[in-house]
């Protein structure tokens, strides 16, 4: 394959961490850079580069050495001062993020970014006006969205497969170890407020753009958070107290009276087919996505179950749903994400998924934790520019 001409610099700031190195540098931009780079709409190649950023040299210079990457620093402003690099891409954990992004979008950088946008809401919409002002292409990570399981889902929304939507229910989670004996398989800041911890903050974030996206915005919260363990233990095997929520039990209402219930557990054992699933109830007919699979049930197909406790079950319930098939070489969310993003930078027009979305999914984690600290429903006002 002959070397692109074009390249877009992109500085990747926390690719030591579970997120930046997995699904951003391995399986989104060094995948896209073992491709040959972006195809543009014209069938001409831009090829990308990252250049690796963070604050462990030496973890740093050993990711650049595995996977010839030929640019590192642990000296961010150095980085943004240099006019090669095109791009900034932040996946530090979250209260880092609000000054390095600002930092890029004061140098001039196109901006890219994991969520949540910020700590608050206040913090999260200001980011998003300064990014107004600074005139380049900015992007959130909305990788739900990009799911196999979620993209058939929508479809069946897209061609009213489900009549009149009523519901949505949502089971998300799995257990995550303490730490104590087995070695937790999340990073310790997660379960610290102090740090920026807490599954409210982190999912209420992805809920807001995955019930925007398939049953609009959301107009009232109600949640129910718990701090189910209080002790944990951190990645050097020393114990600390469980600050942060590690279970959310949240009720969302949308337009139209429809209702969505969403359980997000770090603290719940997985009797399900996969880790997030989601069940959309209408009147012509009902779905459950998972990552990958989506399976529907129409109203011309739905059994009649009588209740009857004395009678062992002899239905078969999940044998009577038929399979949606993909229709398309569904890949790996992030990897599409980034394409996408990447093609708005050089096609110099905004990204759909941009910090108003970030700020709005901020907006309801914020609501979620008050109205857990209240014990109230909350409305959740429309975020305006
Ligand atoms: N899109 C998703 O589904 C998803 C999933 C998990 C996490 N995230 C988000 O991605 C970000 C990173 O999460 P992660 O799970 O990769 O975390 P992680 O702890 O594995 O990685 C954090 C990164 O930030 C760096 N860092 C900078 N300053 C730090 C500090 N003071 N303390 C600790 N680390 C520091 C670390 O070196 C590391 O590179 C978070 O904002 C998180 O909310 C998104």
């Amino acid at each position: 394959m002959t070397e692109p001409q074009r390249r877009l610099t992109i500085a990747m700031n926390g690719v030591t961490g579970r997120m930046g190195y997995r699904q951003h540098l391995l399986r989104s931009v060094l995948a896209i850079r073992a491709d040959g780079g972006l195809e543009l709409p014209d069938g001409s190649r831009v090829q990308v580069e990252p250049v690796l950023v963070g604050r462990n040299a030496e973890k740093l210079a050993a990711i650049a050495q595995q996977h010839d990457v030929a640019g590192w620093s642990v000296d961010l402003d150095a980085v943004l001062a240099d006019p090669a690099v095109d791009v900034y891409f932040d996946a530090q954990v979250t209260d880092r993020r609000v000054a390095a992004t600002k930092k890029a979008l004061a140098a001039g950088k196109h901006v890219y970014m994991e969520k949540p946008t910020a700590e608050t809401f206040d913090a999260a919409v200001d980011l998003a006006s300064v990014a107004d002002q600074a005139g380049v292409t900015v992007g959130v990570v909305h990788d739900k969205l990009f799911l196999p399981g979620l993209v058939k889902l929508r479809r069946l929304v897209d061609q009213g497969f489900f009549g009149r939507i009523l519901s949505l229910r949502g089971e998300f989670g799995y257990w995550v170890f303490d730490g104590e004996v087995q070695p937790a398989q999340r990073p310790s800041w997660n379960y610290r407020l102090e740090d920026g911890g807490s599954i409210t903050i982190d999912m209420f974030c992805h809920w807001n753009y995955v019930l925007e996206s398939l049953l609009g915005p959301v107009r009232t919260v109600a949640a129910t958070v718990r701090t189910h363990l209080a002790e944990r233990w951190d990645e050097r095997g020393r114990p600390y107290p469980a600050t942060a929520d590690d279970a959310a039990y949240g009720t969302f209402e949308m337009d139209a009276g429809v209702v969505a219930q969403i359980n997000s557990s770090w603290c719940v054992r997985v009797h399900r087919d996969e880790l997030v699933e989601f069940q959309i109830d209408g009147t012509e007919g009902s779905a459950v996505a998972g990552l990958t699979r989506c399976v529907a049930q129409h109203g011309a197909q739905t059994p009649k179950p009588l209740w009857d406790p004395d009678v062992p079950t002899s239905e078969r319930f999940r044998d009577q749903w038929l399979d949606v098939p993909a229709n398309a070489s569904l890949g790996n969310g992030f990897r599409t994400q980034w394409e996408q993003f990447l093609q708005d930078v050089l096609a110099g027009r905004p990204h759909r998924y941009d910090l108003w979305s970030g700020a709005r999914g901020v907006q309801l984690a914020e609501l979620g934790l008050e109205s857990a600290r209240s014990g109230r429903r909350l409305a959740v006002p429309e975020v305006r520019r």
